[in-house]
């Protein structure tokens, strides 16, 4: 099915089942541990072996050799898969560095070596007898010395500059010239990379913790050199990715390996010290924002600049992306840049892009307010725009930041915000309010379904759409029952195994209203094979309550599977909409800190996040996406940072101790709001993500109500107690 006209009405509209604050339907299996994470898959792959992950100790150089013999002699060890031995690897499209080194080592904790033993702790002991000499080489680790060096990158968004910004910014009355940074930061989700192996004859089965089955399908297939039709992926149940798991990473390549040189299945899973550095983070960013504005506010002049780093071969991590469509302004300059840095590869992470970029827009905004002596939310709603500032012919399909605003400022008790700051005292605790905007743009991939009517009446759905804590299984199911017209506990969903019709898949928040929508497609077309073999008229057929009335006449669905089960497959394509209007989602957040007067310590007190994206297909699983990314807000704002040893090249604290992220004890009472939104360009599901909106905008926030709370503006992320005493 193409998409690209507006949406007009549909078996969706209906909303008897989509549009519900459903619970998840995979949530019983998930709290009574019988949903199995890849590492788990025991019954699938008997009789597995362990395999032990060693990462470089040295961030740029060489090995000079491996001493492995005392190793392959210790207890239980079956094998042991080295660079000098695994014979020739191709890289994926999606890798930066190789997942298997030597004897070039491109950066710290890069594997070298996997170990493979009956048992886990054989593994590991006798990795522990590996013995590697190195030659260490000169690297380049630090951003801000890299960052006079850097270049355009291949491939990237090129500069952009509308009008005169530097003559519009010089000449307006009010200026702003600050410079941000935000550090490198560890997805650091639940479960980490883990994967299982096994050969039959020259086809490889993965059982692997993966958001993007298609892209991983193909990047073990190039990297093994071996057919993509050889390799099956499985991944129905992920604890967690925000990125780090869009690619495959060494876990997966060093298990086929092993399982190959070992002729058993072999598992595999990054332990949690080795995935700061073995596998991807998102990139530092330093960030210099310009913004003029006449003494009423209007901004005349925008410049956003920023700088990052990253392995040769590597990409931007693109700061820059939502200055070019927040606000408005005539005047405009963007700039990227890359640095060549010899630290472990950046890539992508919740929002790459608008995340830190907006940490740094935020604030500054929140300067440019302080400066005009205007009140924040009103200054950003000055400067809305509902065309795209660098092209006003396009439209955005859905535009309602204002709104989002508007309805924050009111739910928050905005209008009891102190302007000046450190004015509120409560007990110890300095109290200020923040705001945010929050903006992400919309994202479609095209997404394929396969659906199935058995005699019985059920509706099966497969797809190798991943669910990665984000409830695909539960909206997808609510897609096939509004469209067929059953109950949803008619409708079974088989999600994450690459034998299924290739999805969008879950990245980009992308996942929800593409792959639900390419559920629609396939759905749509399971009614006419349905009317067809009931001998009803197609157009006219109504599909509800498990029966299909047309001409007068009802029968049960289940009927038309009755000789025999009905399958059909297709995919919803998207045309040029996207081109033609600019697909954004939107938020503002609001925050209210307290800030401890004698240690600094800042407490975030209160959060209301409004979102405008879309319909939204499941209430309860949506404001779980929004909290949980509210919550990585807190981490991002306050704690969250990858120290980078500059001498050595790595990440010094990689681990859950070192790397502080936001925990129960630091989440306050947090509010999200759906705005009522339907957008008819987005898909024939009307919908679009928040799982990345709801960061979006968050940190930002949080800086600003801590500079209300303390006059101390720390544009510095994370703000720590020391930035603020
Ligand atoms: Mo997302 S950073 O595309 O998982």
């Amino acid at each position: 099915m193409k998409f690209d006209t507006p949406a007009t009405q549909n078996p969706v509209d209906r909303l008897k089942v989509v549009g519900k604050p459903l619970d998840r339907i995979d949530g019983p299996l998930k709290a009574t541990g019988t949903a199995p994470y890849a590492y788990e898959q025991h019954q699938a792959a008997p009789n597995a072996a362990y395999g032990h992950v060693i990462g470089a100790g040295i961030a740029k150089g060489r090995i000079a050799s491996m001493e492995l013999d005392a190793a392959r002699r210790a207890p239980g060890v079956l094998a042991i898969v080295t660079a000098a031995n695994a014979g020739t690897l191709g890289k994926g499209n999606f890798n930066t560095a190789k997942l298997l080194g030597g004897p070039e080592i491109q950066h710290y904790h890069q594997a070298v070596a996997l170990v493979v033993a009956e048992t886990f702790e054989q593994a590991r002991a006798a990795a522990g007898l590996v013995r590697i000499r190195y030659q260490r080489g000169r690297g380049a680790f630090d951003l801000a010395a890299a960052r006079d060096a850097a270049v355009v990158s291949e491939g990237e968004q090129p500069d952009i500059a509308v009008g005169d910004f530097a003559g519009a910014f010089a000449a307006a009355p009010v200026q702003l010239d600050a410079t941000y940074t935000t550090p490198d930061q560890s997805h650091a989700m639940m479960e980490p990379q883990a994967s299982i192996a096994a050969w039959k004859g020259d086809k490889l089965t993965l059982w692997t913790s993966n958001q993007m089955i298609d892209w991983s399908r193909g990047d073990m297939a190039r990297t093994l050199g071996i057919p993509k039709e050889n390799v099956r992926l499985v991944s129905p149940y992920i604890g967690g990715g925000f990125g780090g798991k869009l690619f495959v990473r060494a876990d997966a390549v060093l298990a086929a390996l092993g399982a190959r040189a070992a002729g058993r299945p072999v598992k595999v899973a990054l332990p949690r010290p080795l995935i700061a550095n073995n596998t991807t983070h998102r990139p530092a960013t330093i960030q210099r924002i310009r913004i003029g504005a006449e003494s009423d506010g209007r901004i005349t002049a925008i410049g956003h600049q920023s700088w990052s780093g990253d392995l040769p071969g590597g990409g931007i991590e693109n700061a820059t992306q939502q200055t070019r469509l927040l606000y408005a302004g005539a005047n405009r300059m963007i700039q990227a840049r890359l640095a060549t840095l010899d630290l472990p590869e950046g890539n992508a992470m919740r929002a790459p892009g608008e995340t830190p970029g907006l940490m740094a827009l935020e604030i500054a905004m929140d300067e440019m307010a302080e400066k005009l002596g205007m009140d924040p939310v009103e200054l950003r709603i000055l400067n809305d725009t509902q065309v795209a500032p660098e092209k006003p012919e396009r439209p955005f399909s859905q535009r309602q930041l204002v709104q989002c605003l508007r309805t924050g400022a009111e739910r928050f008790g905005w209008a009891r915000r102190n302007a000046t700051p450190g004015s509120v005292r409560d007990g110890r605790w300095l109290v200020g309010m923040g705001v945010a905007a929050g903006f992400r743009n919309n994202l479609v991939r095209k997404s394929a379904a396969r659906v199935r009517l058995a005699g019985d009446g059920t509706v099966t759905v497969e797809t190798d759409m991943t669910d990665i804590g984000t409830g695909s299984y539960t909206i997808i199911g609510q897609t096939a029952a509004e469209v067929m017209g059953v109950p949803l506990d008619k409708v079974v969903v088989r999600l994450g195994d690459s034998d299924f019709p290739i999805s969008a898949g879950s990245g980009g928040q992308w996942g929800a209203n593409s792959s639900t929508a390419g559920v629609y497609a396939a759905c749509m077309k399971l009614r006419q094979a349905v009317a067809q073999k009931l001998g009803l008229g197609a157009e006219e057929a109504v599909f509800a309550d498990g029966k299909v009335s047309a001409g007068g006449r009802s029968l049960p669905l289940a009927q038309a599977a009755e000789a025999g089960e009905l399958v059909v497959e297709d995919a919803i394509e998207f045309g040029d909409l996207t081109k033609k209007f600019q697909q954004s989602t939107f938020a503002a957040h609001f925050v209210e800190v307290g800030v401890d007067i004698a240690t600094g310590e800042s407490r975030v007190r209160r959060m209301l996040a409004v979102c405008a994206a879309g319909r939204i297909l499941n209430p309860k699983q949506a404001r779980s996406q929004v909290i949980g990314a509210m919550t990585m807000g807190i981490g991002g704002a306050l704690s969250e940072e990858l120290a980078v040893d500059k001498r050595l090249g790595f990440f010094v604290n990689h681990d859950l101790a070192g790397y502080e992220v936001a925990v129960h004890a630091d989440v306050p009472h947090q509010e999200v709001i759906f705005l009522d939104e339907t957008d008819d360009k987005s898909s024939p599901m009307k919908a679009k993500g928040v799982g990345e909106l709801g960061l979006c905008g968050v940190s930002a926030a949080i800086a600003n109500a801590i500079h209300n709370a303390t006059g101390i503006r720390v544009r510095d992320y994370p703000i720590t107690l020391d930035k603020l005493i």
